[in-house]
């Protein structure tokens, strides 16, 4: 069958710039270990090919920041939108250039200090998660007392900031606390969820090797590149077009035509819950007490994972939609999750209502660049780049092609197909 829409070559281009290993090394983009983000240089890559020199960039999907962080860097203004508060927070103490690295090198040091008096234990938070510290009536737990005790000092030492005129470097320790703390779990990230590593339970991380850890971070990366802002870097600071929400109703806030390049990576399809993978940080450092907070947080996200039963949706008139749907239907008896024809749905109709706002937000000629993941169930591949474009279309967007960027093995496929990873290019008209 003809593909309606070209898809072109570009693997060679883009393959080593489309994950965020490539951020591993970069200045102010390394604060953070974001595993499902692009790398900076992808960024880079679009803004030079483009033919017109753009004014406002968006993200609604930002992440950790990598579209506004490199957009500031070249001297572009850019909204960026992020409902997950952790992350939020990560990007806009990226932003942020009014630190003072002198100061910053005091309060380090005087942390380090402080933190060879702590001896005694912790009472554990009330937060209505059980799981995450050693107890004896656990069979599992996520931190080792040793290591909860060291985060409880570090924690300690970080609100010590508040209501001080060092309060505003509490978000960036925060953020050098988040950093290690898989490193010292006993879990990982496995992409979906979070897995008890081998040994968990006797990983030898002690007390102390958790406060060296910690400083070792704030010296070597954080301070390393806090030493780098020079007051008249450029004077562009986008943390003050940084906003936490929901990017469905965020985007209606901002003025009728007036970004000019939007790059953004919405979650994929994939049942992957950014709620779950990133709940040590969500529940340690206090954006989470109860339950309730994280189904509000759950509701708010995109409908791309099943971790909340979805209500009933209409399913959006497009032709191959509506066939993997009902090759997918075949299979109910194997679903693991009974809301996943609901999440499909549920992710092209939140798809249709962010396109349809983008157009209205764009101006006339600029380019729009979304990079997505196709998936697959139960053997069927849903093609979630030309179902985007079918829906940028329906809302007057011109695509001018879909670029393949990389084929990835889906987890669970048997057969050899290989998933598409792509970056569709549109045009508002
Ligand atoms: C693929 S990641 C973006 C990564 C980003 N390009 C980077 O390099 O860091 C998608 C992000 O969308 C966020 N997200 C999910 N639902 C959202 C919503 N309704 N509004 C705003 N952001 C949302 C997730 O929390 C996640 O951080």
């Amino acid at each position: 069958m003809k593909k309606r829409f070209p898809i072109r070559n570009h693997v060679g281009r883009y393959a080593g710039l489309i994950h965020s290993q490539n951020n591993k090394h970069v200045p102010f983009h390394r604060w953070y270990p974001f595993v499902e983000g692009f790398s900076s240089n992808f960024v880079k890559v679009i803004i030079d090919e483009l033919d017109y020199k753009p004014s406002f960039c968006l993200d609604p999907f930002a992440g950790s920041g990598t579209t506004p962080l490199t957009c500031q860097q070249v001297g572009i203004k850019c909204y960026s939108f992020e409902v997950n508060p952790f992350l939020h927070d990560v990007m806009k103490v990226k932003f942020y250039k009014r630190y003072d690295g002198q100061k910053l090198e005091n309060i380090i040091s005087r942390i380090d200090k402080n933190l060879l008096i702590y001896k005694r234990g912790w009472k554990y938070p009330k937060i209505e998660t059980q799981t995450l510290f050693e107890r004896e009536d656990l069979k599992k737990w996520i931190f080792n007392k040793e290591v909860t005790w060291g985060i409880f000092d570090i924690l300690n030492e970080i609100f010590k900031l508040s209501n001080t005129p060092e309060e505003m470097y509490k978000p960036l320790l925060k953020v050098a606390l988040a950093s290690n703390l898989i490193d010292i779990s006993n879990v990982f990230r496995n992409g979906k969820c979070l897995s008890y590593k081998r040994n968990w339970s006797n990983n030898g991380i002690s007390r102390r090797g958790v406060h060296k850890k910690f400083i070792g971070f704030c010296r070597d990366i954080i301070l390393k590149d806090v030493l780098q802002i020079t007051p008249n870097n450029n004077g562009i600071d986008n943390s003050a077009f940084c906003k936490e929400g929901d990017a469905r109703k965020l985007v209606n806030e901002l003025e009728d035509r007036s970004i000019d390049l939007i790059i953004t990576s919405p979650p994929y399809l994939n049942s992957r819950d950014y709620t779950d993978i990133y709940r040590l940080e969500l529940w340690i450092l206090g954006y989470l007490k109860t339950y309730k907070d994280e189904r509000e947080l759950r509701k708010s996200t995109l409908r791309s994972h099943v971790q909340i039963a979805w209500h009933k949706e209409e399913i959006l008139k497009i032709k191959q939609l509506e066939k993997v749907i009902k090759e997918i239907e075949k299979h109910r008896e194997e679903f693991w999750n009974n809301s996943i024809p609901e999440m499909i749905k549920g992710y092209f109709v939140d798809m249709n209502i962010i396109l349809k706002s983008l157009y209205k937000k764009m101006k006339i000629n600029s380019k729009a660049y979304i990079n997505v993941g196709n998936s697959s169930y139960f053997n069927s591949i849903i093609e979630t780049d030309t179902i985007i474009a079918e829906i940028a279309e329906m809302n007057q967007f011109q695509v001018d092609e879909i670029r393949a960027a990389r084929y990835l093995k889906s987890s669970g496929q048997q057969d050899s197909k290989k998933i598409r990873e792509s970056v569709i290019v549109l045009t508002k008209i």
